[in-house]
């Protein structure tokens, strides 16, 4: 099977299985998801926090445990990424593809151009990809990867407050606090990722449901056992 090393476009077959996402990637993949869904369930619960709970205070620690929850998912989901960014490295040349499209080749634009003109209706079948393709791997490199930097250190920013100036946890991120001009404007733009991670999310699902229909290759069962798989010869 003959593919452009750069784009990862598939040129010629016969098609073989091709060994995609390494296990770090696909368990990173599936943890980070569940923490996701943690932070965003608590996260919304910090932001609109339900209306006063009836009984005696003592027993009631609700607030303090969502916090708590949000807190310790949020840093499972930090390390988790830093993990992911140290297996770029390290890893197969598929595990660095979300953090480096290769803006450089002509081969990958004129595939995103064409995968989003299959999405259009505008051409009949899509290319085949061993890796994502353009399209998917620029939405995971603005909105994932970009959007999961800014929420972790607009998260951390927060969570070192109430630290206090001088304490060692400022000192790492109350840089962001100052580049943001102050608290409330660390909040908004923690907030606002949460949303555009969400979006991604949202979509991101939709797609890898309809890919795995619609694109003649496995997805899903690529993240569950790392295989890329062609399901019939490119039309
Ligand atoms: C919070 C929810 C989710 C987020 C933030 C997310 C994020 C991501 C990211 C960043 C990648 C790229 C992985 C890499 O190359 O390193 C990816 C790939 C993938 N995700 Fe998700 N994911 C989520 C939920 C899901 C769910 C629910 C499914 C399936 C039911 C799913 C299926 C996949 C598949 C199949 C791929 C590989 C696509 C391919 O083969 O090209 N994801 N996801």
């Amino acid at each position: 099977m003959k593919v452009n090393r750069v784009s990862g476009r598939v040129l010629q077959g016969p098609y073989e299985p091709v060994y995609v996402y390494e296990a770090p990637v696909r368990f990173w993949h599936w943890a980070m998801m569940l923490c996701m869904i943690v932070l965003g369930v608590t996260g919304y619960l910090i932001a609109r926090p339900l209306p006063a709970i009836g009984g005696e205070a003592t027993f009631s620690y609700f607030f303090a445990n969502v916090r708590m929850i949000h807190f310790i998912a949020a840093m499972l989901f930090a390390v988790l990424f830093a993990v992911r960014l140290v297996w770029a490295i390290v890893g197969n040349r598929h595990a660095r593809s979300i953090f480096l499209p290769p803006l450089w080749s002509f081969e990958w634009w004129s595939g995103l151009f064409h995968q989003a003109a299959y999405y259009l209706f505008l051409r009949k079948a899509p290319h085949h990809w061993v890796g994502h393709n353009p399209l998917a791997q620029l939405a995971m490199f603005v909105m994932f990867v970009l959007g999961t930097f800014v929420i972790v250190f607009t998260g951390l920013s927060l969570f070192s407050e109430q630290f206090g100036w001088g304490s060692g946890w400022m000192n790492a991120f109350g840089w962001v606090n100052v580049l943001l001009g102050g608290s409330q404007m660390v909040r908004t733009v923690h907030q606002l990722a949460m949303w555009w991670l969400a979006l991604f999310a949202l979509v991101h699902v939709y797609m890898v449901f309809r890919e795995d229909i619609m694109s003649g290759e496995t997805v899903i069962s690529t993240m569950i056992n790392g295989v890329r798989m062609f399901k019939r010869e490119p039309r």
